[in-house]
This record gives structure tokens, sequence and C-alpha cells, in this order.
């Protein structure tokens, strides 16, 4: 029950979980890990995977947001198509559906209305659907055919960061799951690489106060923020921007490196923050570029990268990490410095404006 959650000794909910992803993500190694220390998924999910020729994620919020890096891993991993679809527009934007769908719900509550509409549709026109929750008795994990268990323990902050992380992690291995059905060879472990996950994100919890040095330096005052990155570092962008809006009530947006110039670059002006993520070797050299043509315009940037592809004058560096699993740890800095930025400007950072946990209203 949630009213028995404490939070101990920390000052808000939000940075209780923050700081519980680390062994959130361990949990889940354990809970889904065969004695031989491959991947356990259930039978009847791994043949539900299998016989989707294409796969439709439906999702809100934060959870959308899991479900833009779910794709990449299920296409990269497990080379099976996957859309991504907000659940609140689905059925007014239906796209053309395959033969043979599979529909995952992914949701922190299991009781997000937006979703349930979609999935009684799906239900009635006789199409498989799984849902990825944190609530295994909920609405959407019981009128689903079938269930992952997120194993975030109960998240009370209403800007989620637990589930975020989890629910990547569970992607994961579904990805993992499925490509081992499919008779697909994979140099990629996935729960060795969860692991070296899980103590990164020790580190990056460990570096709070330079974090909290971040957030003071460029949110403390400004009327705005902006998110690049290419390729995954983009998705994490959302999930950053969102965080920031949710609890600092920032104006914040994230954008693909490229796509700033073609519009929203008029918005920069003398020190406008733009934080730029740099975690994937391909577009690193790019994405650099696109700090260099807002810089020129004023803007102060704070570029966030990995290590290997850090540059001096880098604000801050993670840890190495998989490439599939970047966006798990590159989401805790922002999650951070949103965090700081909220307390700077005196938000309630549990219970931000306007906002519920679940909305089970259409
Ligand atoms: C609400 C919350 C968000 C959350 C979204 C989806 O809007 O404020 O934090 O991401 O619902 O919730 P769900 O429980 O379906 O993941």
């Amino acid at each position: 029950d949630a009213s028995d959650i404490e939070k101990g000794t920390y000052p808000h909910f939000m940075l209780k979980e923050i700081d519980e992803q680390p062994f959130v993500i361990r949990n889940i190694i354990q809970k889904y890990q065969n004695e031989d220390g491959t991947v356990r998924l259930d039978d009847e999910i791994r043949g539900a995977m299998k016989a989707a020729d294409r796969i439709y994620i439906i999702a809100a919020g934060t959870s959308y947001h899991a479900g833009l890096v779910g794709k990449q891993l299920i296409e990269k991993i497990a080379q099976r198509p996957v859309e991504v679809h907000i659940a609140s527009e689905f059925l007014y934007n239906m796209p053309l559906l395959s033969e043979n769908p599979l529909f995952i719900f992914i949701s922190q509550s299991g009781e997000t209305a937006d979703l349930r509409g979609v999935l009684v549709d799906v239900k009635k026109k006789g199409y498989p659907a799984l849902t990825i929750t944190n609530v295994p008795g909920s609405t959407l994990s019981r009128e689903a055919d079938f269930t992952l268990h997120t194993y975030a323990g109960p998240e009370i902050a209403v800007a989620s960061t637990k589930a975020y992380t989890a629910q990547m992690a569970v992607l994961t291995l579904l990805a993992v799951d499925t490509a081992k059905a499919r008779g697909i060879e994979l140099d990629f472990d996935p729960l060795q690489e969860l692991a070296i996950v899980s103590s990164a994100m020790e580190t990056l919890c460990d570096q709070k106060e330079k974090l909290e040095l971040i957030a003071r330096d460029y949110l403390a005052v400004t009327r705005n923020c902006f998110f690049i990155g290419r390729a995954a570092d983009y998705f994490v962008c959302l999930e950053g921007a969102l965080k920031l809006k949710e609890i600092s009530y920032i104006q914040a947006e994230g954008f693909a490196g490229g796509e700033l110039k073609h519009g929203t670059i008029a918005l920069i002006e003398d020190g406008t923050p733009v934080i730029a993520i740099a975690t994937q070797e391909h577009v690193n050299l790019s994405i650099r570029g696109n700090v260099k043509e807002v810089a020129a315009r004023g803007a102060y940037p704070c570029i966030i990268s990995m290590e290997g592809l850090d540059q001096d004058g880098d604000a801050f560096v993670l840890p190495k990490v998989h490439e599939y699993l970047t966006s798990l740890i590159t989401v805790i800095p922002l999650q951070l410095i949103s965090y700081y930025a909220a307390l700077h400007r005196d938000c309630d950072v549990d219970k931000p404006r306007n906002l519920a946990k679940s909305v089970t209203v259409e």
C-alpha cells in the first residue's frame, strides 16, 4: 500500500526513487535469470513475440519515452519491426495494421485510461496484448493476455524515474528472449551488461553534488532549456525535457540534434541553456557540431558525454556502458539535474501542480 511507503531519511520520494535505480536493475536481473545465467521469460510471451510480424507499442508520458527506446532494442536485437504510438492518439490516427500484430502496453501504474481505451479496442478485434507494468494486479495487466512485471517497487513521486529505467531493462530482456526464440546469434549478454549498468548508476547517484552545481549554474533562473541529442540520445532528451518541465516548470524541449536549426534555433538567446548528450560514437562529431551552432548564437551549452567520447570542457562524463543500454544511465544525471533545479526554484518536487501520478480519465 502506497501510504505505508516511507521516505526514510530522504527529503523527497523522487530523490529516494532515483537512488533506488541500481537496486531495481539488480532486482530485475534476479527475477528474470535462469540458474544457468540465461534470460527467463514466460513461454507464452516468447511464443507471442515470435508469432508477431509487427509489434505496436502503446504508451503515454514517460512510458512512451521508454517505448521509443524499446523499439530500437527490439529492432536491433530481435530484428522485428516495431511502431510506437501515443495511446491517446492511436485510435484517431490508426496505422494500417500488419497481419499478425502484437500490442505491447507500457504503463507504470497499469491504470492509464488512454491505454485502456486502446486495449479494449484491440481485444475486441482479437489481437494479442502484453502489458509491461509495475503493478501486476492493475487493470491493464488483468485485461491483457500477458504481463511482464518491472519490479521497481512502488513509485510515489509524480515524476517517474525508476519505473522508466525498469521498463527499458525489461524491454531489453524481452528483445533478447525474442532474438533467441528466432534463432538469432547475439554477442550481447543482457544480464551481464545490465549488471554493469547497475554499477554505473551507483557511480552516478554518488555524484549529486556535481549535478546540483550544474542545476544551479544552468537552471536556477532560466525561462527555458533545450536538450539535444542524436540516435539513442535523442529519446533520452525527450525524457530529460519532460522531467524538467514536470517538476521545475521550466519550458523545456528535447530535439534531435539536426532538427533544432530548422526552426527552434530562433529561440536561442544569450545564455539559453542547451544540454547536449553525446554517448553515441557514430554521432559524436555531429552532435558537437550542433553544439557549436547554438553556442555561436549565444547559447550556454552543457555537454554530457560518455567515457571514451569525452572532450575537454564537457560538463559531465558518464561511465561507459554497452551502446544498447546508454539511455538507462544517461537519464540519471538528467533526473538529478531536474530535481535540483526544482529545489532551487522552490517547487513542490513530489507533487507538481496540475499533474496526477496516474491519469484514469481520457
Ligand atoms: C501521468 C504521469 C506520468 C506518466 C504517465 C503515464 O501523466 O504524470 O509521469 O508517465 O501518466 O503513466 P503510466 O502509469 O501509464 O506509465
